[in-house]
C-alpha cells in the first residue's frame, strides 16, 4: 500500500485531534506539524516553521516528500496558503484565499447569503461610526456588533443594552482594538434560540455533513462571561431531528457551496456554519472556512472512515466516491483553560495527572497549548487541554470526561473549566 506523508499547519487542539486520527490510517506514514504543540509531538514531529512563511513550508514539503498538507487556522487560509501550494502543484486541503472570504469577510458571507436566499440575521454594514451609532439607537437592544474582518473570535459583541452596543462600536471603529478588522462593522439582528455547529466536507461540488455539534463559547457556566474560542463540545445533538438536518443541508450548506461554485470560487475544504435554531428555522450566525476547535476533538472520536481518504478525496474532487461513516455514540470534549483566559493566560504552570489517563482507551486528551518541561507538560496559553470521551449516552460520555478532572486527576493551578458542557 502506498504510504503518504502529511504536514498539518497550526497549533491547536484541532490539529492534535486531526493528527491523532490520521495516525490511525494505514495509508499514512510520517506526520509533521508546523509549528504544533507539545501534544502534537505525541502523534508526529513538530517543525518550527512559521505557518505564514509559505516559502519555507514549500521547501519543507519538497524536501520531506509530503503528499498532503492540511491547513487548520483561518488566518493562514485567508493569507492564501492554498493558492501558493496550488501554484506549486502541491496537494493541500483547504479553501483558496478567495473561498476563505466566507469566513474572513463577514460582508462577503452576508452577500453570498443574500444572493442565495440563505436564512441569516438581518444586517447592515458600516464604515462610519456615527452612522452605525444612529442605526443602533434606532433599532434598540439586544443587537449584535461584529468586526467585519478576522478578529480571532473576539470581534463579536452581543449587546444587551444600547450603551454596550455604542461602546462596542467605539472599540472597533474609534479605538481600533481589532486593528483593520474593525474598519468595517456589521450590525446584526439578535437571533434567539439554541446554537448548533454544522461541519461539511466539500470538494467544491459534493458535500458530506458531519454529525451536529454544540460548542459552548462563554467562559462561565450558564453561558455567562466573555466569549472564548470555545470551552467544550458535544456531538451529535439529540434534539436536532433528521428533518432539521435536511433543512440545514437544503437551505444552508448546499446553496452556499453551489453559490460559490457559480461565482467561480468553489469551496474545497471544511465548511463550518454556526447556526441558531430560531422559531423560524435554522439561521446562519457565521460561516467558518475550516474545522472547528473544539468541535474537531469530539468529531475525531466519532469518525469511523479513514480521514486520509476523505481529505484526499476532497482535494482530488472525488468526494462523491466516498461513503463516510460516523459512530452512533455520543462524544464530548471538556476544555481546561488557564487562569485569566480569555483576557490573558498563564504559561509554564505544571500540569498534573495526564499520565493517569495516557493509556485509558476511553479517554483521549488533546493539547491546545502545552509545552514540555523536562518530562512534564506545562501550560503554554489560554486554552490548555481538551479532554474527550465517548459513551452510548451523553451522560455516560460526560461522566467519563469529568471524572478525569480534579485534584486526583488532571489539574493545574488556576485551571478553569465549565461544569455544564452538554447541559444547556
Ligand atoms: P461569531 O464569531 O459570529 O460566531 O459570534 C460569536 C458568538 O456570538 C456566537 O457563537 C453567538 O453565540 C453570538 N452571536 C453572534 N451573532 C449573533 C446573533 N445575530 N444573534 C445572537 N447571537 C449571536
Ligand atoms: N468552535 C469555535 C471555532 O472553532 O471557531
Amino acid at each position: 500500500m502506498v504510504k503518504n506523508n502529511i504536514l498539518i499547519i497550526g497549533s491547536g487542539g484541532r490539529e492534535h485531534a486531526l493528527g491523532w486520527k490520521l495516525k490511525q490510517s494505514p495509508k499514512v506514514n510520517n506526520i509533521y506539524f508546523a509549528p504544533g504543540t507539545a501534544g502534537t509531538e505525541l502523534v508526529g514531529k513538530n517543525t518550527d516553521i512559521n505557518p505564514f512563511d509559505f516559502e519555507s513550508l514549500i521547501k519543507f514539503v519538497k524536501e520531506n516528500s509530503i503528499d498532503l498538507t492540511i491547513a487548520g487556522p483561518d488566518d493562514v487560509l485567508a493569507s492564501g496558503i492554498v493558492n501558493t501550494f496550488e501554484k506549486h502543484e502541491l496537494k493541500i486541503f483547504g479553501p483558496t484565499k478567495e473561498a476563505a472570504q466566507i469566513e474572513s469577510s463577514k460582508a462577503f458571507a452576508k452577500n453570498l447569503m443574500r444572493e442565495n436566499n440563505i436564512p441569516t440575521a438581518r444586517y447592515k454594514t458600516f464604515t462610519d461610526a456615527e452612522k452605525a451609532k444612529d442605526y443602533t439607537r434606532k433599532h434598540g437592544a439586544p443587537i449584535v456588533i461584529k468586526a467585519s474582518g478576522l478578529a480571532l473570535g473576539k470581534g463579536v459583541v452581543v449587546a444587551k443594552t444600547i450603551n454596550e452596543a455604542i461602546s462596542a462600536i467605539n472599540d472597533a471603529m474609534i479605538k481600533k482594538v481589532f486593528g483593520d478588522a474593525g474598519a468595517e462593522i456589521v450590525i446584526e439582528e439578535y437571533l434567539e434560540g439554541k446554537e448548533v455547529s454544522i461541519h461539511a466536507f466539500s470538494d467544491g461540488k459534493t458535500i458530506s455533513l458531519f454529525p451536529t455539534a454544540r460548542d459552548h463559547k462563554p467562559i462561565h457556566d450558564g453561558n455567562r462571561g466573555p466569549n472564548t474560542g470555545g470551552m467544550g463540545t458535544i456531538a451529535p445533538l439529540s434534539e436536532i431531528s433528521e428533518k432539521e438536518i435536511n433543512e440545514i443541508k437544503e437551505k444552508i450548506v448546499t446553496p452556499a457551496i453551489q453559490g460559490m461554485k457559480k461565482m467561480g470560487i468553489p469551496f474545497t475544504g471544511c465548511l463550518y456554519p454556526g447556526l441558531m435554531m430560531t422559531k423560524d428555522g435554522p439561521k446562519v450566525i457565521e460561516f467558518n472556512s475550516r474545522f472547528g476547535d473544539p468541535e474537531m476533538e469530539s468529531y475525531m472520536r466519532l469518525l469511523e472512515t479513514d480521514i486520509f481518504e476523505i481529505l484526499n478525496a476532497c482535494v482530488e474532487k472525488k468526494l462523491s466516491e466516498i461513503n463516510i461513516k460516523w459512530s452512533k455514540k455520543i462524544a464530548c470534549c471538556i476544555v481546561l483553560a488557564s487562569n485569566g483566559y480569555p483576557v490573558s493566560s498563564q504559561k509554564g504552570i505544571a500540569i498534573n495527572g495526564l499520565e493517569k489517563f495516557a493509556h485509558d482507551p476511553e479517554i483521549t486528551t488533546f493539547h491546545f497549548a502545552t509545552k514540555k518541561n523536562g518530562n512534564n507538560f506545562v501550560t503554554n496559553g489560554g486554552r490548555v487541554l481538551g479532554i474527550t470521551a465517548t459513551g452510548e449516552t451523553l451522560n455516560e460520555a460526560l461522566k467519563k470526561a469529568y471524572s478525569t478532572i480534579g485534584p486526583n486527576g488532571i489539574h493545574f493551578e488556576g485551571m478553569q473549566y465549565r461544569s455544564d458542557i452538554g447541559r444547556l
